[in-house]
Formats: structure tokens, C-alpha cells, sequence
């Protein structure tokens, strides 16, 4: 989600070979609980305890939320933690500096007070403002140590065994300036299924950020979006690499928040934000996650990828793309199904453009070349790098899955037409197109600049046609603002009927999902309830070739009154709620997630 690219990627990748041994079989049975930071004492509870302002206002933007500044309670007793069972790499390491550092290190620190100071003399934007950004259900939480036997209310399908996580932002410490949602730090949040009974932990993702911050006591890298805008984000840049340079902070080992999407991959179950290279998590036998380290595919990949990479559910191999602020700005690569990776093919882009997302069919690769681009220049003005460029001219461009250069790409233009994600591509033959399903965004840049037009995100098919180079869009459902969600991934560039997108009202929270046939248009409803409200729908494939829509919906849902998170299992067919799994802790809004079966668990620790 974090374009973090902006400044902080390294071209030196190193990969973490660390890897904790565990037991081939799982089980259940056993009760595993270890300690969060706050709990240790490692950190004052102020750390990720926002300020109380005293003038809140209610304030309207593209990620809007009630100005709640306060964490809401939490209605469990955290369960006994203790320090035996903590992971030893959440031990901060605390830096061993020279006299040199150590004075560099104090004058680079009065730098960054008076640099706050003057930041603070002006109101942040509402897209940095961090009691607007993280307010309410969007608030951090700290780690939870796995819970068994969870309440569940209903009934758990027999065929639903394994685990289901979902990643998100979760600043580890308080923002003390800017900071847009997506700057958070990678946390996972795991609900463990076997045979009905269910249980639930949640942890950071140890990335390289994390672990230097935790060392330091603060953060101090650069807040990708939230920060480096203006000329304020100029000064945090150049203070970022004095750092660098005097050995305080060390971004070549990486940068990136691995806080966006998940995939679980060739055995690897992998976080990853468009930021860094994914990070390598795993799932232990009881539950709870563990970090293996940063993860280069076996020292392939060199460069960032982004974080909805695609699996074809035919082949099993995984389609990726990095794009960057300096040349070139987009690469495509493929895996294949055993991890062996392609050459990178450049696509020759005019301008480095934001590329969140982007879909496969059976042939062929459709890349979104759109208006959301980066321009540093932008910063000496006093703005955003990321802008919305009305002069370019939006565009897809359709390639080969296995071209070796860019050469074959066909460019269709395609105005207004952004889409922050795609939920699925297929090829028709009959008319020489290329359909795309996607979630059309207006104003395109709105979620992270200030704009008076309130978003809207309109599921749309948008048709490519490759012998005329034209293209239409034809708004699906126009009424409703639909983002997160998939099609049925064991269909994933091939024709779908349906999709299952979240109801994302009252932007940005998440009151529902639909399921809406592409064909005829119908949408069916599932409603959260009065104040509960959720995020991504993700559905879990359990039919065979014949049921497109044979399977279930996993949703976190937070009930805002009682301040109690559960998820939802609702069967896909007539979204039915089949059972509800109460968690013991407050589960935060966030962004993607994916269902590892139970059969995949132990090819985890084969490699
Ligand atoms: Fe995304």
C-alpha cells in the first residue's frame, strides 16, 4: 500500500536465513501465549498511545473516520503472558555507537525538534493527520499471544480447515507528525479453524524497519505518505540519510512496512507492501505467527514487488511487478510453480507511475499505466509527490505472460479509468477483447491528497479491444461504492460471474459486502449489523469446477459499541451467516488477507 519507493529502496537485498525449526505436525491441543512489548514493560504504554487533542472536529476526507482519539477498551482480560514464551527477536537491540554517533546522532535529534516544531505550527493535511487517519477502529493494537477455543457461535463448515490471515497497518510507536494510514507498521492477525474449533493471535511482522525502530526507541524512518511532503519531507529526507550515513539507521537492509497484502506461495507464506521485498512469515503449529525474515526468492529478486502479486490457479505460477521512482520505473516477472523466477521485462513507462495493482488472464498480463504518478518536483513546491496528472493520458497495456521484452505490449487507452485495484481479467476471443473487472476511483489520487469531492469507487467492466485499440467501461453497479474484495481465486483469469467486494459506506469503513453477478448486474447484501463494520470479504473456494460461487466469506467485523471483534464465516451461496468466531482481542481495520489450508501448513518447513 505505501509507496515508500519514493526514497527509501535499496538496489542490496540481503535475505534473513534464520529460520526457527519447528515440529512437522500440528496441533491444537496445547496453550501458547507470550508477551506483548507494552506488557513486557519493553515500552511505555505511550508509545502507541495517541495524544488528546483538545479541539476535535469532526473532518471529512477521503479516509474519514469519527475523530476518536482514544484507543476503544478492550472488553477481554489479555491472557497471562509470559516472558518465557517470548519470541526472542522481539528483544530490542539496543545500538552500540562512537563517541562520533553519538554526537552526530544528538545534533541530527535537536534537527528533527526544531523541524517538528515548525511542522506543528501548521495544521497537518487531513490525509496526515494522525487522529483522523487512526482514529477509532483504525487504532493500533498490540500483539496478541494465540487464544484457543474461541467461542463460536454456528457452526464452522467441516471443509473450512486451516488458517485465515489478514495484514494491516499498526504503527508501533505514537506518530508525533504526519501519518497516513497506510504508513503503519506490517501486523498480521491469524484465526486458526481445525475441525470447528478456532483460535486467534496476532503479531508484528518483524521487518527490518520494525527491528531498527525497536532498537532506537522511536521511529525514524520516513513515513512514505504521512511525511515526506512539502519541504519539511525534503528536510525528513535529508535528516533520514544523515543518519544513514553516520550508521544510525541502515535502510539498505530495507525500508518497506510489509503491511498490505498477503500470498501464500510455493510453501512460503509471504507480507508484502509495494515498499520492500515481501517478508517471509510462518504460521506455527500452535497458531501463532513467527517472522522468518526478508524473503529475495532464494536471492532472484532484486528489486521491490508489489503486494497483489497474481497465482494462476491453472499453472501455480505467480505474476508479479516493482515499480520505482528512478528508471526504470516498472519491471514484470513470473515464478514458477516450484519458486524459479523469469527475467525482468522493462515496461517503458514516460513518467514513474503508482502501480497498486494489476490482473492476468490465461495469455496474457493487463498492466494499468494511469494518472496517480510520482513527482519529486512537487515536494520543492511545497506539495504531495503523488499526484493526480490530468495532461497523461491513461492507458492498459496487454503482454504476453511469457514475452521476453516489452516489445509485443499493446498500449489501449482508457480515460477515467482508475482503478487502485483489479479483481479479475479474462480474454474474449469472439470480439478481440480483454475484459478487466475492476473498482473505478474518483478524484484518482484522493486517497492521499486532500480533495472537497467525496470518493467514489464504482465496480465497473472496462473492455479492451485489441484489434481496434479502443476501450469502453461500463459501470456495473454505479450506486454503491464497492472496493476490497475478489473473484473466486481457482477461477482468477479465466471468465467469473461473481465477485465479493466490500460495501466500503460510510467511506472509508466497511458496513458489508456484495456479492454482484457481472452478468446480470444483481446484488445481493450482507449487512454487518447497526455500528459493526469490517474490511476486505475474502472467499474461500470449496466447490468444485461447476459452483463458481460454492464457498464461504471470511470477514473481521468490529461491533464499534460494544467494542468486541468477531469473524464471520457466511456461506457465498445465500450469505447466510454459518458461524461467528468471537476474538478475544480488538482486531483493527485493514487491508488484505488470504486462507492457507490446512494440508499446506507443513510445506511451510519443507524449504
Ligand atoms: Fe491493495
Amino acid at each position: 500500500m505505501s509507496p515508500s519507493s519514493l526514497a527509501l529502496n535499496s538496489s542490496t537485498y540481503a535475505t534473513n536465513n534464520n529460520k526457527p525449526q519447528f515440529p512437522n505436525s500440528f496441533s491444537l491441543s496445547s496453550s501458547s501465549s507470550s508477551t506483548s512489548l507494552i506488557d513486557l514493560g519493553l515500552y511505555k504504554k505511550s508509545t502507541v498511545k495517541l495524544k488528546k487533542k483538545s479541539n476535535r472536529k469532526a473532518l471529512e476526507c477521503a479516509l474519514h473516520s469519527p475523530s476518536v482519539l482514544d484507543f476503544p477498551k478492550q472488553p477481554y482480560n489479555q491472557p497471562l503472558i509470559t516472558k518465557e514464551n517470548t519470541p526472542k527477536t522481539i528483544i530490542p537491540n539496543k545500538p552500540r555507537w562512537n563517541l562520533i554517533q553519538k554526537a552526530a546522532a544528538m545534533a541530527l535529534n535537536m534537527f528533527e525538534s526544531a523541524l517538528l516544531s515548525r511542522e506543528l505550527e501548521h495544521p497537518l493535511p487531513k490525509t496526515s493527520d494522525p487522529s483522523i487517519q487512526i482514529a477509532g477502529n483504525f487504532a493500533p493494537v498490540p500483539e496478541q499471544p494465540v487464544v484457543h477455543s474461541l467461542p463460536v457461535t454456528g457452526t464452522i463448515p467441516d471443509c473450512v480447515n486451516g488458517v485465515y490471515v489478514r495484514n494491516g497497518a499498526n504503527p508501533m510507536f505514537e506518530p508525533v507528525s504526519g501519518h497516513h494510514l497506510f504508513d503503519g507498521d506490517g501486523m498480521v492477525h491469524a484465526v486458526t479453524i481445525n475441525d470447528g474449533a478456532a483460535s486467534y493471535a496476532c503479531r508484528f511482522t518483524e521487518t527490518e524497519r520494525l527491528v531498527q525502530e525497536r532498537g532506537l526507541g522511536r521511529a525514524m524512518f520516513p513515513k512514505a505518505i504521512g511525511e515526506l511532503h512539502g519541504h519539511s519531507g525534503i528536510a525528513r529526507l535529508l535528516l533520514f540519510y544523515a543518519r544513514s550515513l553516520c550508521g544510525i539507521v541502515d535502510h539498505r537492509r530495507g525500508s518497506g512496512v510489509a503491511n498490505a497484502g498477503l500470498v501464500y506461495f510455493n510453501g512460503k507464506l509471504l507480507a508484502m507492501s509495494e515498499d520492500d521485498l515481501p517478508y517471509e512469515l510462518q504460521i506455527t503449529p500452535a497458531g501463532d505467527l513467527t517472522t522468518v525474515g526478508r524473503y529475495s526468492f532464494l536471492d532472484q529478486l532484486h528489486s521491490t514487488m508489489i503486494a497483489h502479486p497474481k497465482i494462476d490457479p491453472i499453472s501455480g505460477e505467480l505474476f508479479g511487478l516493482s515499480y520505482e521512482v528512478a528508471r526504470p520505473y516498472l519491471k514484470y516477472f513470473h515464478f514458477s510453480s516450484d519458486g524459479k523466477k523469469s527475467p525482468d521485462v522493462e515496461i517503458r513507462l514516460e513518467v514513474p507511475t503508482m502501480t497498486h495493482d494489476f490482473a492476468i488472464t490465461e495469455n496474457f498480463v493487463v498492466i494499468p499505466d494511469h494518472q496517480v504518478v510520482f513527482k519529486l518536483e512537487e515536494m520543492i513546491r511545497g506539495g504531495s509527490p503523488v499526484i493526480f496528472d490530468g495532461a497523461k493520458k491513461s492507458r492498459f497495456g496487454v503482454l504476453p505472460k511469457y514475452a521476453k521484452d516489452a516489445s509485443s505490449i499493446i498500449w489501449v487507452e482508457s480515460p477515467d479509468t482508475f482503478c487502485f485495484h483489479l479483481w479479475n481479467a479474462w480474454e474474449e476471443l469472439e470480439t478481440d477483447e480483454i475484459v478487466v473487472i475492476g473498482s473505478c476511483m474518483t478524484p484518482p489520487d484522493s486517497i492521499f491528497n486532500e480533495s472537497d469531492e467525496n470518493l467514489k469507487s464504482v465496480l465497473s467492466e472496462i473492455r479492451l479491444n485489441l484489434k481496434t485499440g479502443e476501450s469502453t467501461r461500463r459501470s456495473l453497479v454505479p450506486d454503491m461504492n464497492l472496493e476490497a474484495g475478489m473473484v473466486n481465486r481457482n477461477r482468477l483469469g479465466r471468465k467469473t460471474r461473481f465477485a465479493y467486494l466490500a460495501f466500503a459506506e460510510p467511506w472509508p469503513k466497511v458496513s458489508g459486502f456484495a456479492k454482484v453477478d457481472l452478468e446480470s448486474g444483481e446484488v445481493k447484501m450482507h449487512k454487518y449489523g447497526d455500528g459493526k463494520y469490517g474490511g476486505e470479504p475474502f472467499f474461500l473456494p470449496t466447490g468444485g469446477c461447476e459452483n463458481e460461487d460454492e464457498g464461504y466469506i471470511m470477514a473481521f467485523v468490529h461491533d464499534e459499541e460494544r467494542c468486541i471483534s468477531e469473524l464471520q464465516i457466511v456461506n457465498a451461496v445465500d450469505l447466510k451467516v454459518e458461524a461467528t468466531v468471537k476474538l478475544p482481542s480488538r482486531v483493527p481495520y485493514g487491508f488484505h488477507g488470504t486462507f492457507v489450508e490446512a494440508k499446506d501448513l507443513t510445506l511451510q518447513y519443507l524449504g
